[in-house]
């Protein structure tokens, strides 16, 4: 197998509550090789999203190691973190953080724009059309409805084609053939761009596409397996 592009060694993560300190994941050993889609299930409150903010070093792991692509994300400053964020991953949060004075194209386009691409606000409606918002890009966030901002979210994670894109809940919002779009948008950065997945999912036809499933209960590996038996 070549080298994982996330790797993740006995990696805890402590935070302060109100009650003093609580342990959020336990000891995650975990790795994720090149172009693999991983889904992550479990119960609300088992540390899904808390995972993903390691993987996505948005969370520093209180012990242990996260590596993605070769480099040690418990060492890297905020800055560093921030740069190697930029141009190597696609993050998609429960809650989307758009942009809100900008509309959903400006959403789309700046931050590719920013990142040097020439034909910015070309490729950012290309995507929108692909999500099905082309009426919508000169929206503003308030003027759309959950699952329409959740397809900019993630249409804006995308756009830049992230060597690892991670995603909370992607079909949470979501009726049948708005989270075929998305399946067709997530799998197609896999398929045609080499993507690696990490997807938190409650829905059963997403995990069954995922090539392995993680299962987490309190802030621990539950269980693992291959999506199909997941599903069955
Ligand atoms: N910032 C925080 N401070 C204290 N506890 C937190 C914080 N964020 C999450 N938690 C707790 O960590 C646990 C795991 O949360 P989370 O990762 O959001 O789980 P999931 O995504 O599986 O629902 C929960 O018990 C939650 O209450
Ligand atoms: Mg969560």
């Amino acid at each position: 197998m070549s080298e994982p592009i996330l790797k993740l060694n006995d990696a805890r993560l402590v935070l302060e509550g109100n009650a003093g300190p609580l342990e959020i994941l336990k000891g995650i050993t975990l790795s994720v090789a090149r172009g693999e889609s991983l889904g992550l299930v479990g119960p609300s409150g088992s540390g899904k999203s808390s995972l993903l903010m390691l993987m996505g070093g948005l969370e520093r792991a209180t012990s242990g190691r996260v590596e993605a692509l070769g480099h040690d994300l418990t060492a890297m400053d905020e800055d560093a973190l921030a740069r190697f964020r930029r141009g190597n991953m696609g993050i998609v949060f429960q809650s989307f953080h758009l942009i809100p004075t900008m509309t959903a194209l400006e959403n789309v386009a700046i931050p590719l724009e920013l990142a040097g691409v020439a034909d910015a606000f070309d490729r950012a409606a290309a995507e929108l059309q692909a999500m099905g918002l082309e009426p919508r890009m000169d929206h503003y966030p308030a003027q759309l409805s959950g699952g329409e901002q959740q397809r900019v979210a993630l249409a804006r994670a995308a756009a830049p084609r992230p060597a690892i894109f991670l995603a909370d809940e992607p079909t949470g919002n979501l009726d049948g053939s708005t989270g075929e779009a998305i399946m067709e948008l997530l799998f197609g950065l896999r398929d045609r761009h080499g993507a690696t997945l990490v997807l938190v999912t409650h829905a059963p036809e997403l995990a069954a596409r995922c090539d392995r499933v993680v299962r987490l209960m309190d802030g621990q590996i539950a269980g693992e397996d291959l999506a199909r038996k997941v599903a069955e």
